[in-house]
């Protein structure tokens, strides 16, 4: 029983985080594209659902373990703003992975646009 109260959340921990570590296909195919023209919803269920929820919550369980965001939160919302959310995608603020280096510039800032959607304009 020791073995599984300590070892087993930090193994999944670790599985986690390198899970989330790869690229994912949309990523690619998209990094060359121009703003107008990426599919932020997509990215946005393919990069960060895991963790943010598909509606952006972070009711998963991911999301529960690492204590993600909830991008729907109304006081969040209101004392964040596009820069700092581009901020954190690049850089990946606590045990969120960054993204500076698997998306490009203009799939960041669709993103970033995509995140103040969610909750409702
Ligand atoms: C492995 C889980 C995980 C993934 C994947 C993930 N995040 Fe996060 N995210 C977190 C956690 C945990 C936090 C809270 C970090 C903290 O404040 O310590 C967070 C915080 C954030 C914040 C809030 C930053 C702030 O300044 O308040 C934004 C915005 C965000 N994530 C966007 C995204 C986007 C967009 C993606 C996909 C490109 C993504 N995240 C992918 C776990 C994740």
């Amino acid at each position: 029983m020791r073995f599984c109260d300590v070892r087993l959340p930090v193994a999944a921990l670790g599985l986690l985080i390198c899970g989330c570590a790869a690229t994912g296909r949309l990523a690619r195919e998209e990094a060359n594209l121009p703003k107008a023209q990426v599919n932020a919803r997509g990215l946005f269920l393919e990069n960060c659902a895991t963790c943010h929820g598909r509606d952006g919550r972070a009711r998963t369980i991911h999301g529960r373990l690492l204590g993600a965001q909830n991008l729907t939160d109304r006081n969040w919302r209101q004392t964040t703003s596009t820069a700092a959310v581009i901020h954190a995608i690049q850089t990946g603020p606590g045990p969120m992975p960054a993204f500076g280096h698997k998306l490009s510039e203009s799939e960041i800032e669709a993103l970033a646009a995509y995140v103040r959607t969610l909750g409702g304009r």
